[in-house]
């Protein structure tokens, strides 16, 4: 126990290989590391991360314990308005029971079926997108094609106007930049900045204003059955449907985006992956594990400690934030045969990508099937590989992956 690095280096710099170094430094030394000084917490291995994943009794999700919602001015817009609570109705700021129940609420909209249902429309989508860049000189991947057909599925589904799409992306990467020059084992950046408040009351405008219009005129989409929707014999508060649908919208793409744009990095640098790819495409769902594994497009996972208690054999105080590296876990040498070495047919492969336990990505099946159809037609459509410019990454701590992935005639 003697490696205290508490600054690591950025995410996507360099496909990602100063980080994943820094981990591994990390990792030989540390499976858990306890800094009393600056009272951090940081979480290096696979069977510890999967240990803190799976008890949140200990490890809560509730940060509002910690970074309780704004109060006085700060929780008021220069307008007066009150600022809307983000942490009410969020599936991943929250704890049981109330988790269960919300879960249960959310998870209706994603059922096995309803995402069988959608494979012909995810397939119409991206195969409009790739029309659209036939005979282009470049094209920025990300703005063209990666982000458009998740904000596209998700917005049908939810009930909002895929139209916006750019605006949702613009929101994210708002609120994605929001954590841009925090440490990443910080707590504090999982608050909102207060100077986001009108991009806030921007969001929640649009959305309650799409919820009015479906209490009036339901459909059949997710916000309709929202607003008709009751737990424990009530109906969700205007925040709670706000929050609720806000965060679809965002983790329903966001992730997506990253993970095709890791993949086409990853394949870059692997080339006998991709001739494989291309010459078996049944070979796409083992190599997006993969992707997922080797560059997780949410590399850390925040919990709480609730109480005094031990993990990997370090003791860790109640009440302090647990910033555990996913991106660590799933290079963890005593869990992945060889982790450093991009294999897509490894089997079995139980990266914690999607999480672990009861928050669980709801829409991994959603993210899965969107990327599989992606990147099969988009290898059976676009001739070599050609990056203009080097892929501009993300500088969050909290993501990995690209904002800007420019190639050359992508698609005849
Ligand atoms: C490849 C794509 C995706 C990745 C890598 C991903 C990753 C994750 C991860 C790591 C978590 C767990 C967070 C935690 O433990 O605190 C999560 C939760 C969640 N994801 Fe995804 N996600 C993806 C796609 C999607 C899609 C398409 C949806 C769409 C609806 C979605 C909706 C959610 C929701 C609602 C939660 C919260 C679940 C809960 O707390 O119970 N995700 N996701």
């Amino acid at each position: 126990m003697t490696e205290t690095v508490t600054s690591p280096p950025l995410g996507s710099e360099d496909g990602g290989r100063p980080l994943r170094e820094w981990l591994a430094r990390n990792r030989r030394e540390n499976r858990v590391l306890w800094d009393d000084s600056t009272r951090a917490c940081q979480v290096f291995g696979f069977a510890e991360t999967q240990q803190m994943l799976r008890d949140p009794q200990t490890f809560s999700s509730d940060f509002g314990r910690l970074a309780p919602a704004p109060q006085g001015e700060a929780a008021t817009a220069a307008d007066g308005r009150p600022v809307p609570n983000l942490l009410e109705g969020h599936l991943s700021v929250t704890d049981p029971p109330r988790h269960s129940k919300l879960r249960k609420l959310v998870s209706q909209a994603l059922t096995p079926r309803a995402v069988l249902g959608l494979e012909s429309k995810i397939t119409e989508i991206t195969s409009g997108l790739l029309d659209a860049m036939a005979g282009q000189d470049e094209v920025d991947m990300v703005d063209g094609f990666f982000n458009p057909l998740p904000v596209t599925v998700i917005a049908e589904l939810l009930g909002v106007p895929a139209s916006d799409h750019a605006m949702f992306r613009s929101w994210a990467d708002d609120l994605v930049s929001a954590n841009h020059d925090a440490d990443a084992v910080d707590a504090e950046r999982l608050r909102v900045p207060e100077r986001m408040n009108a991009l806030l009351l921007q969001m929640q405008d649009y959305i309650l204003d799409h919820a009015a219009h479906r209490r009036r005129a339901p459909a059949d989409d997710v916000l309709s059955r929202l607003v008709a929707a009751e737990v424990d014999g009530e109906r969700l508060s205007e925040s709670e449907v706000f929050t609720i649908t806000l965060m679809m919208l965002l983790a329903g793409h966001i992730s997506t985006t990253l993970l095709l744009g890791n993949s086409l990095v990853r394949l870059d640098d692997n080339p006998a992956a991709l001739a494989a790819l291309r010459k078996d495409p049944a070979g796409v769902p083992g190599a997006l594990e993969e992707v997922l594994r080797f560059s997780p497009p949410a590399p850390l996972a925040y919990r709480l400690t609730t109480r005094d208690t031990t993990l990997g054999g370090v003791d860790i105080p109640a009440d302090v934030m647990v910033a555990s590296w996913v991106l660590s876990a799933n290079h963890d040498e005593r869990q992945f045969p060889d982790p450093e070495t991009f294999d897509i047919t490894r089997s079995p492969n139980p990266h914690l990508s999607f999480g672990h336990g009861i928050h669980f990505c709801i829409g991994a099946p959603l993210g899965r099937m969107e990327a599989r159809i992606a990147l099969t037609m988009l290898l059976e459509r676009c001739g070599e590989l050609r990056f203009a410019e080097p892929p501009v990454p993300y500088t969050s701590p909290t993501v990995l992956g690209f904002k800007r992935m420019v190639l050359s005639g992508p698609v005849a």
